[in-house]
């Protein structure tokens, strides 16, 4: 027998609902914040200078390292910049474990830098005498006054590593790469050179948000990219501005028509007002549950990280009630983000009669046996979720686009993040939400899928920033990563 009623759907449907109405509010209230954060320091919504010296101009060329920390993976990449707004890129990519996220900040980037020794080690040859430029993309709200240099604020996304926040990540992350011995070559091994050269022949050249990255690779490629947005395990904007209008940056004595890339970090937005966002108890319950309680709360309604958890707490409450798995021992279910966001996306895309999907999920890795009715049920949950999630990333577009004054002409949007590019619908979503903030103007703004961008984009940014100073070429001669 089942429990699961329409009217039960139709409660979650007006929980998760954000009507046009609501919406706009919400981009005014966004657009104000946009706005505070770019006036004073240490506002809700930090938005800060990258320093990124204005766009790409296409022509940067030369080999360049980037290490991506992520919320999920390490990533270390060769680019090779080949101008013309064309790249190449060999990678390796490493799983992060939950204990590191959590044991000493330095030892998280000793990992960082064992990976890139092992990434040059296996495929590169570098040669003697030179250092290749490293562009560190650390995906976490850093407060930067120079290009290669950046205050961890605090952590985000489920991490919590002691003795990192309030400190320079740049350095502590030199400090790893300095612990490596470079690899001796012939001529140094019986010299006394062999113990001289110290630390991995690189020279850490910028320290860039995942976003920011994105804006610049996604802009070398395609220089109509504006403004660009992570949906990922976080989630996050940069975009460019101009420096007239950025007026906590008087005193820097930078051209009132120099631009700068600003990394939004909006994950934050509304965190101590709560005025805007409408949450629901379950979204509630993950706030108070989590390592950083209070903070994110905007992302904390949209990233990839929580919205299986809020799914979840959603289905644990109502087996409580006794309106679900009956006569059943939900004990895997009731394991903290024990339900991956994914599985929202694969329930929400399937096309069969008796929702084949949601039955091998909750046998294989719930041993729960379900209803077609509950299976229904699930399916429609997900889609709320995940659309509540897509229209409030819609307000936060439209309020960067309509504080740009970007809207009359077509302005283009580029995206990444595992949200954005494998949850079914999650981009029909946002732009149904764009469209009911703007109406048909809302078509103006066009979504595309940035690839790789974060990791080519820190390689890009230490391009412009070592190719500024000094010759125009790269500086190292790096073989290509060797055949395996
Ligand atoms: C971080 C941002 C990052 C975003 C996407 C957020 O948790 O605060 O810096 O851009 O995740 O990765």
């Amino acid at each position: 027998m089942t429990r699961i009623t329409t009217d039960l759907a139709d409660e979650y449907e007006t929980m998760f609902t954000l009507t046009p109405g609501k919406m706009r509010a919400i981009v005014e209230g966004f657009k104000d914040a946009l706005e505070l954060g770019l006036e004073k320091p240490h506002q809700t919504v930090a938005m800060i200078p990258t320093y990124i010296p204005g766009w790409p101009t296409g022509k940067e060329t030369g080999d360049f390292l980037a290490v991506d920390l992520g919320g999920t993976n390490l990533r270390v990449c060769l680019v090779t910049l080949l101008g013309h707004g064309k790249f190449d890129i060999a990678q390796a990519k490493y799983r992060l474990s939950e204990e590191q996220k959590h044991d000493d900040g330095q030892k998280l980037f000793d990992f960082c830098a064992d990976c890139l020794k092992n990434f040059i080690d296996q495929n590169l040859e570098i040669e003697e005498g030179t250092e290749v430029p490293l562009g560190f993309t650390f995906s976490y709200p850093c407060a930067q006054d120079r290009i290669d240099q950046g205050v961890l604020l605090h952590w985000t996304k489920g991490f919590g590593a002691p003795n990192t926040e309030g400190r320079d990540v740049a350095a502590m992350f030199r400090h790893s790469l300095a612990k490596h011995v470079r690899p001796a070559s012939p001529s140094q091994l019986f010299s006394a050179d062999f113990f001289a050269a110290q630390g991995l022949p690189v020279k850490l050249a910028a320290i860039v948000n995942d976003t920011a990255g994105t804006l610049i690779a996604s802009h070398y490629v395609d220089p109509r990219a504006r403004i660009a947005v992570i949906f990922g395990t976080g989630c996050n904007a940069a975009y460019m501005e101009r420096m007239a209008d950025i007026p906590k940056m008087r005193s820097a004595g930078m051209a009132d028509d120099a631009e700068m890339a600003i990394n939004c970090e909006w994950g934050a937005f509304d965190s101590f007002e709560n005025r805007y966002l409408p949450r629901t108890k379950y979204d509630l319950t993950i706030d108070k549950a989590c390592n950083k309680p209070g903070e994110q709360i905007f992302e904390k309604l949209i990233s990839g990280l929580y919205l299986g958890e809020i799914f979840r707490i959603v289905l644990c409450e109502l087996k409580d009630d006794g309106l679900l798995f009956e006569n059943q021992d939900p004990d895997k279910l009731q394991v903290p983000y024990a339900f991956e966001t994914a599985f929202l996306s694969l329930m929400e895309s399937d096309q069969t009669d008796e929702l084949l999907m949601s039955i091998g999920i909750f046998s294989h890795f719930f041993s729960l046996q379900t209803t077609l009715a509950e299976r229904r049920f699930f399916r429609t949950l997900a889609r709320l979720i995940c659309r509540r999630a897509a229209r409030l990333g819609a307000c936060g577009i439209a309020a960067i686009v309509s504080k740009m004054g970007y809207l009359d002409e077509e302005c283009v949007v580029v995206v990444d993040g595992s949200l954005y590019n494998l949850c079914t619908g999650f981009s029909d979503h946002l732009h149904e939400g764009l469209e009911d903030i703007f109406g048909d103007k809302g078509r103006n703004i066009k979504t595309y899928h940035a690839q790789d961008g974060s990791g080519v984009g820190s390689a890009i940014i230490a391009a412009m920033t070592t190719q500024q100073k000094n010759s125009p070429a790269g500086h190292a001669r790096v073989y290509p990563p060797r055949q395996s």
